[in-house]
């Protein structure tokens, strides 16, 4: 019998607008997670595609640009390449981080504006829009804000309400106002292409409600935005910066809706993969057979886009895979706030990646996932968790028997002797690990899985206090020798079990004990005896207070 396929796994990740620099909210929320499950997913074998890209369009990066007097094309520019540089740093492994302005991601998205078109999805209205007479132009949605008229929340941007969540119509913003001018905008006639989202109101309800295994904040989302009823969208703006429309019948000065155009990226990008690797049709593995599984990583204020409206448009689209989960975070709050560039809360993630090794930034982030709960998230905290957990309990216990290993067996992987029932349980516990860990990964509870494999690191320590190598080394050396092996398997097993998360500290871990590429699967690793250990200094370095000095 020839071994099953492997699973196609994407690993679709939120598109950052390229706008700003990025924060720990963000790391939190969409960035860190799906590094974690692609790590163990290509560990246990799965076939993962993980892709994201710079989202360049639309009037965040427009509103930037006008503030600065630069072209859009400027602030693309800068971060971009930015985006590209944390990613490196910390070990956020995409297959493929691109951005909106390809010319794949342009006739990608103007093809599916036409496979609507054709399905009978789109439809041309006159419609009365935000028009600014000061300015003498149309306002996009980002340009007005108001009162949102689900919540009453007075800062509700013109397409979503930070305080609710829902997403908005500006027309039906309570008090508009003018970014641009301050003014209250007035409503002209303008023609676009409206979206028939509401014929799709109910299979969308059938198949959020036989959802399974998803977040209930998420899926309850979703079901009751649904369930509040779903009117046809503008599919279209009054905008340059953006995806050209296909069709020629509004004339110029039109383009497709940065948002629609923006969750088409998880299309576009396998394909622009597909086409750098030279094999185009490699994509269709991901995205058009059933088997294939996808997991969106998202903040809590993407829920809408990502469980709502792209499942929308794929139905509309037809012939494409469903989201398999949406495993969408929460908040990060830095003191009870909600960390958000526009507001200026929660430092930049340079700002850490100066102070902070990326495996105690990956650690201090993902031990305090969001998953479930708003999660706030202190420098103390952090720095807290780093020194009582990182260092003292992973980084110590690496040490301590790398050192003794040193002292007590020359160096060398020692044979083990006569093995006890403390020693078959401290095996135990590591071979338990890689079920219960691989079970909350394979779960996205990632937060847990990490608790679960510095359970195992601190069962390890456990068993080296009850055996005391350093008393048996003067008495007992088959002792000492066994202990010794048995410690360096755990310290193997527990690296293996951390490198989704800490990829850096592990692979040196596993390089250091001869087993190289370990960390690249889901096993335990055969340590070999008689080989002598590699040079390993400190794993990670105790922090100061991060405060400005
Ligand atoms: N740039 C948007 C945001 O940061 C959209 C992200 S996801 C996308 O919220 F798929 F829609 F691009
Ligand atoms: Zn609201």
């Amino acid at each position: 019998m020839s071994a099953p396929a492997p699973r196609k796994i994407l690993v679709a990740v939120a598109w950052p607008y390229a706008q700003g620099p990025l924060h720990l909210g963000h790391l939190a929320g969409a960035y860190l997670p799906p590094d974690i499950f692609a790590r163990y997913q290509r560990a246990i074998g799965s076939d993962v595609l993980m892709v994201s890209g710079s989202d360049v369009h639309g009037t965040p990066i427009t509103v930037k640009a006008e503030e600065e007097g630069v072209t859009p094309e400027d602030i693309v520019n800068r971060y971009h390449p930015e985006f590209l540089r944390y990613w490196d740093t910390l070990g956020i492994a995409f297959d493929l981080f691109t951005t909106t302005g390809t010319d794949t991601h342009t006739r990608v998205a103007q093809g599916f504006f036409l496979t609507l078109l054709e399905n009978g999805y789109l439809y041309r209205k006159t419609v009365e829009q935000f028009f600014d007479e000061q300015e003498g132009r149309f306002l996009p949605d980002r340009y007005i804000d108001g009162t949102c008229p689900h919540c009453g929340y007075e800062h509700a941007r013109g397409d979503q309400c930070d305080n609710c969540g829902r997403t908005l119509d500006p027309i039906d913003l309570i008090a508009p106002r003018s970014k641009l001018s301050g003014s209250a905008p007035v409503l002209r006639e303008t023609e676009h292409y409206y979206w028939k989202l509401s014929a799709v109101q109910e299979p969308l309800l059938e198949w959020l409600r036989t959802r399974t295994g998803w977040r209930p904040h998420v899926v309850n989302f979703a079901i009751g935005m649904v369930e509040d009823g779903l009117h046809d969208r503008s599919f279209t703006r009054d905008l340059e910066w953006g995806i050209p429309l296909p069709v020629d019948d509004l004339g110029p000065g039109k383009s497709i809706y940065v948002w629609w155009e923006a969750v088409m990226g998880y299309f576009s990008a396998p394909q622009e993969w597909a086409e750098r690797r030279g094999e185009p049709d490699a994509w269709r593995a991901w995205w058009e057979d059933p088997e294939a599984e996808s997991y969106y990583f998202v903040g809590k204020d993407n829920i809408p886009f990502h469980a709502v409206y792209w499942p929308a448009l794929l139905l509309c689209h037809g012939g494409l895979n469903l989201p398999t989960d949406v495993p969408a975070n929460q908040y990060i709050t830095f003191g009870g706030e909600k960390a958000s560039k526009s507001r200026g809360i929660g430092r930049s993630l340079s700002w850490y990646l100066e102070r902070v090794e990326p495996d105690a930034l990956r650690y201090a982030v993902a031990i305090n996932l969001p998953e479930t709960n708003d999660t706030d998230l202190s420098d103390e905290q952090m720095v807290r968790r780093i020194n009582e957990e990182l260092v003292a309990t992973w980084g110590n216990l690496v040490n301590r028997v790398i050192t003794m290993t040193h002292r007590y067996c020359d160096g060398i992987v020692p044979e083990p002797g006569h093995e006890d029932a403390a020693d078959a349980a401290m095996r135990a516990v590591v071979a338990a690990g890689f079920h219960d860990v691989g079970g909350h990964l394979e779960a996205v509870r990632l937060r847990a899985g990490l608790g679960a494999a510095m359970g195992v690191a601190q069962a390890a320590n456990g068993y080296l206090s009850e055996r005391e190598p350093w008393k048996t080394a003067k008495t007992d050396q088959e002792r000492t020798a066994t202990t010794l092996a048995v410690a360096l398997s755990a310290v193997a097993g527990c690296a293996t079990l951390l490198a989704p998360y800490l990829p850096f500290s592990s692979e040196k871990v596993l390089t250091a004990l001869g087993l190289d590429g370990a960390e690249g699967r889901w096993e335990l690793p055969r340590l070999v005896a008689g080989r002598r250990l590699g040079e390993l200094g400190p794993l990670f370095t105790k922090l100061e207070s991060l405060d400005e000095e």
